[in-house]
């Protein structure tokens, strides 16, 4: 697409015809989404939310599994991911609380969240469409560069590049979490479709290694060149490399 505005408005009607498809099959099983967050999805959350309020589609009975969370913030901490998704999406938009999964950073034991984070996924008969952006190091969700490819649900600890290119949404650099609970690359694989948004020249170089070289777990959204049903969506910017 020649901007990122008209890549947000490709994949906002991509969701809601899958969303009015699944509807249409009236299957008893709810539509499930994994979604992310970061700066490129936002003007997809914009026009989701307008087509929601101007009664062209409701998330009543869609579940949500988000990407990833940072370890140690609160949930209404305004970095944290929580935040991040009820403020810019969740609160504007018919869903149910009950259908909102979100990693808690906060929780006491990391390896029994990220366990019974999967499990859930699984109970809701998997995810539909996973939605995804893309780090500048090629990373998906968190899982960055060496991360394996087969990987679910975990804690990670975050490279230093991706702490560098986080802090813009924080006050000052010492505030960026080092780690953060993350779906795995082998999760998002699972999805049945996956969609991915990757604006700007900031990624050409990942959207290049990604796509035209092979696959790789130094760039793990490479991994989705082996899924059956992916799309990646892009700017005129973000293809500088290619
Ligand atoms: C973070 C998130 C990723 C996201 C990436 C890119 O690292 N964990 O899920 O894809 O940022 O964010 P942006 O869209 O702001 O460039």
């Amino acid at each position: 697409k020649d901007n990122s505005e008209q890549a947000a408005e490709f994949i906002s009607q991509l969701i809601k015809n899958r969303i009015l498809e699944h509807q249409k099959q009236s299957s008893t099983r709810k539509f499930v989404m994994g979604l992310p967050t970061g700066s490129s999805p936002l003007p997809i959350y914009k026009r989701l939310i307008k087509m929601v309020k101007d009664g062209e589609l409701s998330f009543k009975d869609i579940v949500t599994f988000n990407m990833d969370e940072y370890v140690g913030l609160d949930h209404d901490h305004p970095f944290s991911y929580h935040y991040f998704m009820w403020e810019n999406f969740f609160k504007h938009i018919d869903i149910q609380k009950e259908n909102v999964h979100i990693l808690d950073g906060k929780a006491s034991d990391h390896q029994l969240e990220c366990k019974v984070y999967e499990e859930k996924i699984l109970k809701f008969g998997g995810i539909d469409l996973f939605l995804g952006g893309m780090g500048v190091d090629g990373h998906i969700a968190f899982n960055e560069p060496g991360s394996s490819l087969a990987s679910r649900t975990r804690l990670k600890t975050l490279t230093k590049d991706t702490i560098i290119v986080n802090s813009r949404f924080f006050e000052n650099i010492s505030q960026v979490p080092t780690q953060a609970l993350t779906v795995g690359v082998g999760t998002v694989m699972d999805a049945r479709e996956v969609v991915l948004i990757v604006t700007g020249h900031s990624k050409a170089t990942a959207l290049y290694k990604t796509i035209e070289e092979g696959v790789s777990h130094m760039w793990t959204a490479s991994a989705i060149q082996y899924h059956k049903k992916a799309i990646i969506v892009c700017d005129e910017d973000a293809t500088d490399e290619l």
